[in-house]
């Protein structure tokens, strides 16, 4: 333990949380309280602790204001059935966060803190964990950005971290009933020797407009393919993604320049015990419309911490379009994503140790 805790002066109302809890959304309110450290060249981090959920102050120049010096992580807390409450793989998030840090210039904050950071604000906003209905969490925003004023052109001296934390439902506004992704071949979101592989808010930034053409397209998400070849499949922009053969393969593109995600790490950990094998390497998007035809593609899926598990239905560019299966989310992308939901809710074995009690 050990982080400091300045507590609100003005908590919010159990009922005004209650209905907040209820019809969370995503990402719209945020819990009372969040955490913040600060780092500067030469001295190190300081001043880890708890407060108020407030804005911050930044100087106009910050540096993250111009040159994007920012990573983030996504990650949950569950609610189990006695009231306990649990992350998921934290460790890989820190992890992760020490990557992301590192490709950006910027200071590592080491795991433990990280962890400990994130258990300890979901200790604090403990009554913000939703009960487990559907796939309500608590959902964990640490971040860190560059606060050194300074337009000249280098990694800054000064940092800040923070996590904050915001109830959630489904990422999707229809929740699991299925996604349809646009392919964009005029907007590309990472490639080699960029920054694909790790959480830095460029990357979404970059994707932006890919997912505005997808939902004037009428999907809901962007199919992302590798601006090299045009047809090296990537990511989804906030999701990975997963396609399920007729010969129960369970295939995902490979690591390189896409985010090496926490679900979709587990899905493959997970794929034997539903029958699949898991293969990762390059999936290309004429085979995978190939494969929709033939019949060869039976199901496809995406997954992310947002996401979860959720069916694609079909995917679609500017000269063509393909249904996946028989168009309907499929048997096994269904069962995975009972099986994760069941392991982090608590209702099945946790058998990895992916669970972390807070
Ligand atoms: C997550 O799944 O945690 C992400 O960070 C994706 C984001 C677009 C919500």
């Amino acid at each position: 333990q050990g982080i400091v805790v300045r507590w609100t002066a003005s908590p919010t109302a159990d009922a005004a949380r209650e209905a907040k809890l209820s019809s969370p959304g995503f990402g719209r309110y945020f819990t009372d309280h969040m955490i913040t450290a600060t780092w500067r060249t030469g001295r190190g981090w300081r001043d880890l602790a708890i407060g108020p959920l407030a804005p911050f102050s930044l100087q106009p120049a910050a540096l993250v204001l111009h040159y994007a010096q920012t990573i983030f992580e996504g990650l949950k807390a569950y609610r189990h059935d006695d009231d306990s409450v649990w992350l998921f793989r934290p460790d890989v998030n820190a992890r992760r966060f020490r990557t992301s840090a590192r490709r950006l210039a910027m200071p590592e904050l080491d795991e433990t803190t990280f962890v400990e950071s994130v258990a300890a604000l979901v200790r604090a906003d403990e009554p913000w964990v939703p009960q487990s209905t559907g796939e309500r969490t608590l959902y964990l925003r640490p971040f860190m950005f560059a606060t050194e004023p300074f337009l000249g052109y280098r990694p800054a001296t000064d940092f800040r971290y923070s996590v904050i934390a915001s109830p959630v439902g489904s990422f999707f506004a229809d929740g699991v009933q299925g996604a349809r992704l646009w392919v964009s071949d005029r907007f590309a979101r990472a490639g080699r020797g960029g920054t694909g592989a790790i959480k830095c808010g460029g990357n979404y930034a970059a994707g932006l407009a890919a997912q505005k053409e997808a939902e004037e397209q009428g999907c809901q998400q962007v199919l992302h393919v590798d601006p090299t070849d045009g047809d090296t499949v990537a990511e989804s922009g906030a999701a990975n993604l997963f396609v399920v053969t007729a010969d129960g393969l369970l295939v995902t593109p490979e690591l390189g320049t896409i985010l090496p995600g926490v679900t979709r790490d587990s899905v493959l950990a997970l794929a034997a015990e539903h029958g699949l094998t898991a293969v990762e390497r390059r999936v290309g998007l004429g085979e995978l419309r190939t494969g929709c035809d033939s019949g060869e593609v039976v199901e496809m899926f995406s997954v992310g911490t947002a996401a979860v598990v959720t069916p694609v239905l079909a995917i679609q560019g500017a000269d063509f379009s393909c249904r996946i299966g028989t168009g309907e989310p499929g048997e096994r992308s269904l069962h995975i994503r009972e099986h994760l939901l069941d392991i982090q809710y608590g209702r099945a074995a946790d058998r990895y140790g992916w669970l972390h009690r807070v």
